[in-house]
């Protein structure tokens, strides 16, 4: 059976060469070679005091009239749960190393006011602080990835904020705590030793932090049956040597080790050109070199992939809109957003091996949020969509998948595919086209023992690639079902839509 469709795969690989006009895409999913699970948490979000992402974005206040449980936002907490938001990291970003947590506990009234000086000057008057955000991930079920402050704190601040949050006994800051309401402690899995130490949060060399990373990881305790996972800060985008210092100096302090890569737009977020359509989606797909290249670093090191590679900062960074503040980086988000969301998800589903968490920047109305909001309306952005259509990858075992397609410009892949299989037996194949005017012929094969049925499909699709939702056209882009494809002795055919996203279900 494995060796007809190989024989079929090779043939139809053939035609497509012979027929380099027709926009044709060849696909094989492979079911026995399925082992890797696709994390959940790649799956994953940020939040972070900086514009309106908290106040005036997700965080009303208990007092406000826009319908909130305990001061956040219904409508957002629904659709978090809509969604299966699977873990939020807060508070930063280079806020987390600026911030004291025990400004932000007690009593409202006497919370003090900081200047929030990564994210211009702007008052903070703490009022979104532990208990907010770890009742919050509560009451969603997501769990929570705190970054800690290691840029302007000392070991003990870190080490009592910890033992505040987790521990079940008796305590100076368990004490605290329950004086502060919460009898029982939370539960709290990721831990990050800081966000960017090579630049906000601290400057630091490779070696500096990696020794600052031993340290701080050294005085962080799992409590009273809370498992911390910590996670040292890693590279931005291709410094290959931070990852090689940190593997080498500090990886057996660590369970994870971050990158950050922001994919860099062409102006505003709703004006480009085709050319610059392009050009866009050629420096996002540049993460798929990006997570080969430290990962082969990784792998000397740890060949047994027990450290995760986590992206917990991407996303495509536009210039803010007109009449914005520049540092608050508020964007609108389109079509393209969307390809990008759908095409990243798809390749970091490729590399779960060692990709274990990935973080959208930014939930709420900065960067490429998912949310923009204005006093009591909420939109849900493209990429929220996006997030909807591949929430069925959750948790699944990939199927690995080989794709013969064009390249645009010699570089991007016309189509980006992934595949995964859940534990009631469906599988779940996304397909991006990023082609702006050409539909794609998909011809998929399937390598299995069993016969695979129509089990329904989703499609994120629009006439302009510029389409968006706005606070007047809230659902001008949408999922919407999808059907048409036909499924015979496993070989799976359809035509995918000029720049569209479509979730093939089977069963
Ligand atoms: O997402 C905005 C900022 O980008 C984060 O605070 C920081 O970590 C990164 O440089």
């Amino acid at each position: 059976m494995k060796k007809l469709h190989r024989i079929y795969f090779c043939i139809v690989a053939l035609g497509l060469c012979l027929c380099a006009n027709a926009q044709k895409t060849i696909v094989t999913v492979n079911e026995f070679e399925g082992k890797d699970i696709i994390s959940r948490d790649i799956y994953g979000h940020f939040l972070e005091h900086l514009g309106h992402c908290i106040y005036d974005g997700l965080w009303v206040g208990e007092k406000s009239s826009i319908p909130n449980v305990n001061g956040v936002r219904k409508d957002i907490l629904d659709a978090m749960k809509e969604i299966k938001v699977p873990n939020l990291r807060w508070p930063g970003g280079c806020f987390a190393d600026k911030y004291h947590w025990k400004d932000g506990i007690g009593p409202k009234e006497s919370r003090p006011t900081m200047v929030n000086t990564p994210w211009s000057g702007l008052p903070e008057d703490n009022s979104f602080g532990t208990h907010e955000f770890l009742n919050m991930c509560e009451y969603v079920g997501t769990e929570p990835y705190i970054s800690v402050n290691v840029g302007s704190s000392t070991v003990q601040e870190i080490a009592q904020w910890i033992e505040y949050m987790t521990f079940d006994g008796k305590s100076p800051m368990a004490d605290l705590r329950r004086e502060n309401g919460r009898d029982k402690p939370w539960k709290v899995k990721f831990i990050g030793i800081g966000n960017e130490t090579w630049a906000c949060g601290g400057n630091m060399t490779a070696e500096h932090y990696a020794d600052v990373c031993r340290q701080y990881s050294t005085f962080m305790k799992s409590y009273s049956g809370n498992r911390l996972y910590k996670i040292g800060v890693g590279a931005g985008s291709t410094d290959y040597n931070w990852t090689e210092v940190l593997m080498r100096n500090a990886s057996n302090f660590i369970n994870g080790l971050s990158i950050h890569y922001y994919t860099i737009g062409n102006g505003r977020a709703l004006e480009f050109d085709d050319e610059k359509y392009y050009q866009t989606m050629q420096r996002g797909y540049d993460i798929e070199n990006i997570i080969t290249n430290h990962s082969t670093i990784m792998d000397k090191y740890d060949p047994a992939k027990r450290v995760g590679l986590m992206v917990d900062e991407w996303g495509l960074l536009h210039t803010v809109e007109e009449g914005t503040d520049p540092i608050l980086l508020y964007q609108q988000n389109c079509m393209r957003d969307a390809i990008l969301a759908g095409m990243t998800l798809n390749i970091f589903n490729n590399h779960c091996d060692r990709v274990r968490m990935g973080n959208i920047a930014q939930f709420v109305n900065v960067v490429q949020s998912l949310f923009l909001t204005k006093d009591e309306k909420m939109i849900k952005t493209p990429t929220y969509h996006i997030f909807d259509m591949y929430k069925v990858h959750q948790d699944a075992t990939l199927l690995p998948s080989n794709v013969i397609t064009e390249k645009i410009n010699q570089q991007t892949p016309e189509v980006v595919v992934s595949s995964s299989k859940n534990a009631n037996g469906e599988i779940n194949i996304s397909f991006v086209n990023v082609n702006l005017t050409k539909d794609n012929e998909i011809d998929c094969i399937l390598t299995s023992d069993s016969q695979y049925k129509a089990n329904g499909g989703q499609i994120l699709v629009s006439k302009d690639i510029h389409d968006h939702n706005s606070f007047e056209k809230p659902d001008e882009v949408k999922n919407a079902p999808f059907n048409n494809y036909s499924i015979r002795n496993n070989r799976l055919t359809f035509t995918l839509p000029a720049m569209s996203i479509v979730t093939i279900c089977l069963k």
